[in-house]
């Protein structure tokens, strides 16, 4: 037995400590599939990102790497070059203090059948199995590698649910209906095709993001005529849904600030900072917005970018003046920024409401409506379809 094979118990033993004294895992059932789950099995190497951009790999070849792998903090698992020659995140092992509260919040009882989207690593369909038997855990994943080493580690520990290398949106419909359906990659807008897949009354829990950092995960119950629920108190950012098993590629940011017209702004431009109001502009903008970065100064980047892929484009300055403004520039149809300032008096205005007060309700004709405090409720949105 090497040391790595008596290590890992302990290491998973302190991690479920750690997780349960944050408050997330609760269950005894879940604190047992965590204690169970050997996380290096389906880690074997990891890479960082460093300042320079360039990407470092830890492997169990290095000292660092076991403990590494239980501390509870999300591990990038794989990348894939662009047509552009950077190399970018096609797949993480979710910090397991998020996959435990998901799996917490799923409400997952004896004899459930569940469905992953997103296999991954195959840590987190690791812990399902533990929990449900093999038999009743389905995962998909649009990587097919990763669902080979997925299948491959599973195996290794004497586990055999059912695998798939198909794109997530289209579900798995030939193993439904489920019981529940998690997803551990965002998505613009929930596929109709899950909630087919989920039995009346069933849950589906997925992070829906149409833009970067523009979302948060929701809780969404099958009812006969529709998918419906509140987002989790708790924001969580999942990598987003790929369309092929490849290198997304990364929206167009624009290169010259200076065609622009010129406003300012009292807002932070991250959409970081204001996550509700930067959700909530989602429902105007005129497409998925790319977030990025422009030239350089000594306190860090010059301005924060934004762009649709109608041509609209808005910049702000990341530093503002003496008198906390900062200046805008925008250019194309539609004025992103104006569009922000605007939601975000209105999020204002309606006292600031968090993601507690925020729910979806999603129809089978893909309508995406969006509001606050009551489904029924006078204030909500509409969330295009992308
Ligand atoms: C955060 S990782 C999943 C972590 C995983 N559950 C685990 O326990 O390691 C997100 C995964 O979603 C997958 N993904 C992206 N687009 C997808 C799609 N269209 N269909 C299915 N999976 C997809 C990625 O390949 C990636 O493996």
């Amino acid at each position: 037995m090497t040391a790595t094979t008596t290590a890992w118990r302990e290491l998973a033993h302190q991690l479920a400590d750690e997780m349960a004294a944050e408050g997330v895992l609760q269950s005894p059932a879940w604190r047992d599939a965590v204690e169970a789950t050997p996380r290096h099995v389906f880690v074997p190497r990891f890479y960082v990102q460093q300042q320079d951009g360039q990407w470092t790999e830890t492997s169990a070849d290095d000292d660092e790497w076991l403990a590494a792998v239980y501390r509870n903090e999300p591990l990038i698992t794989d990348l894939a070059t662009t047509a552009n020659g950077n190399r970018v995140t096609v797949s993480s092992s979710t910090k397991p203090g998020l996959m435990v509260r998901m799996l917490e919040t799923l409400d997952v009882h004896d004899g459930h059948r569940v469905l992953e989207i997103g296999t991954g690593t195959g840590y987190n369909v690791a812990l399902l199995s533990h929990r449900l038997g093999s038999d009743r855990v389905f995962s998909v994943d649009i990587g097919a590698e990763l669902v080979d080493a997925a299948r491959g580690r599973l195996t290794e520990l004497g586990l055999t649910p059912t695998l798939a290398a198909t794109h997530g949106a289209e579900g798995l419909p030939e193993h439904g209906p489920f019981d529940r359906i998690i997803a551990t990659c965002s998505v613009p807008t929930v596929p109709w095709a899950w909630a087919e897949q989920v039995h009346e009354g069933g849950l589906v829990l997925v992070d829906v993001k149409p833009s970067t950092h523009a979302g948060n995960l929701v809780l969404l119950t099958r009812y006969a005529d529709r998918l419906e629920g509140r987002f989790l108190p708790r924001w969580a950012g999942f990598m987003a849904m790929r369309d092929a098993d490849l290198a997304p590629e990364v929206g167009s940011l624009i290169e010259d600030v200076n065609t622009g017209s010129r406003s300012s702004t009292r807002l932070e431009p991250t959409p970081w900072s204001s996550l509700v109001p930067w959700f909530l502009v989602q429902t105007r903008m005129p497409g998925k917005v790319a977030f990025g970065y422009l030239g350089a100064t000594d306190q860090g980047p010059e301005w924060a970018v934004f762009s649709t892929p109608d041509g609209s484009w808005s910049a702000v300055r990341m530093q503002p003046d003496e008198n906390g403004e900062r200046e805008v520039r925008q250019g194309g149809p539609v004025p992103l920024w104006d569009a922000f300032e605007a939601i975000h008096e209105t999020w204002d205005n309606l006292g600031r409401p968090n993601w507690d007060r925020l729910g979806l309700t999603i129809t089978p004709d893909g309508r995406h409506r969006l509001w606050l405090d009551e489904p029924d409720g006078e204030v909500s949105w509409s969330l295009l379809p992308r």
